[in-house]
């Protein structure tokens, strides 16, 4: 990988990289697609990241399709698919890691500690080996683009972070790979995950100034008409600090995280009020 890296920077070539961990979909296609529009060489990565995961998650059972995975990255039109493993990633003498500290609190960050600091070492090593000009971030997974970007902007990284838009089915759910986790009761009833949000845009859309409990309460509603659904949380924050607001003005991202049986789902939205 750092052979080729080094050869496409000699010659001076646009490298767009779409760092993922497999099972992929939709989603990940568009942003390799993405990154295919705007540069020379296309690399993806597929790595099963195990210090993102908490000892109780589900990194054994992640699902690895790799043949599958490398089709659909050759028709995407990826040049390079890169595959470490984990024990080159993470020989047992290391000991270096990336703490992205504010972003990396709230939010998911509350809910699974360490998982952050994961996900900003593993995608600085994987920015050292393939040295991007240019690399692509879903927002489906907001915080960690904001973790990403603040860990860019504050190691003055030579790459651009590209955030790109949430795929999703007909019935509004986020394409993710922990989908194929569900049943099919369940998977039915997860089209009221994006449905909490719309609910909850719809009040912030209402009035301005409405409370954050309000909004809340609106995208619960919707949740708890999920059989069996737990919801961990439903928070409403500025989209650029992630600091918790008291009453929606201008713009907001609210973001959910619940288990559909024991299928964790997360989503968001940002709603930008008309002032
Ligand atoms: P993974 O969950 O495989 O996702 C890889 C990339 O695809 C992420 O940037 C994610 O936000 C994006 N993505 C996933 N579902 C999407 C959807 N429905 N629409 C648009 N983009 C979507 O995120 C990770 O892997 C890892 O944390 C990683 C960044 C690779 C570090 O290990």
């Amino acid at each position: 990988m750092r052979r080729a890296s080094l050869e496409w920077n000699r010659r001076v070539r646009r490298v767009g990289f779409v760092p993922t961990m497999g099972a992929l979909h939709r989603g990940h296609v568009s942003l390799i697609e993405r990154a295919r529009r705007e540069n020379d060489v296309v690399v993806a990565s597929i790595f099963v990241n195990p210090v993102q995961f908490g000892p109780t998650e589900d990194y054994a059972k992640y699902p690895r399709p790799l043949a599958k995975d490398a089709a659909l990255c050759r028709k995407a039109g990826v040049d390079v698919l890169f595959l470490p493993s984990a024990k080159e990633m993470y020989p047992p003498e290391h000991d270096t890691w990336v703490t992205v500290e504010r972003t990396s609190g709230p939010l998911c960050g509350e809910f699974r500690p360490g998982h952050f600091r994961g996900v900003a070492t593993v995608v600085l090593k994987l920015f050292n080996l393939v040295q991007p000009t240019r690399a692509y971030f879903g927002l489906k997974d907001y915080q960690q683009v904001r973790v990403v970007q603040r860990m860019a902007a504050d190691l003055n990284l030579p790459v651009k972070i590209v955030p790109c838009p949430t795929v999703r089915e007909a019935d509004g759910l986020a394409l993710s790979s922990r989908n194929a986790y569900l049943s099919p009761d369940e998977r039915r009833a997860a089209a009221r995950v994006p449905a909490a949000l719309r609910a909850a845009e719809q009040v912030i859309k209402s009035s301005s100034g409405v409370s954050v409990e309000r909004v809340r309460a609106a995208a619960k509603a919707e949740l708890v008409r999920i059989p069996g659904a737990k919801v961990q949380y439903i928070e409403v924050v500025d989209p650029e600090t992630l600091a918790p607001l008291r009453r929606v003005r201008g713009e907001a991202l609210v973001a959910l995280a619940v288990y559909v049986g024991k299928t964790r789902l997360i989503d968001n939205i940002v709603v930008k009020r008309r002032t």
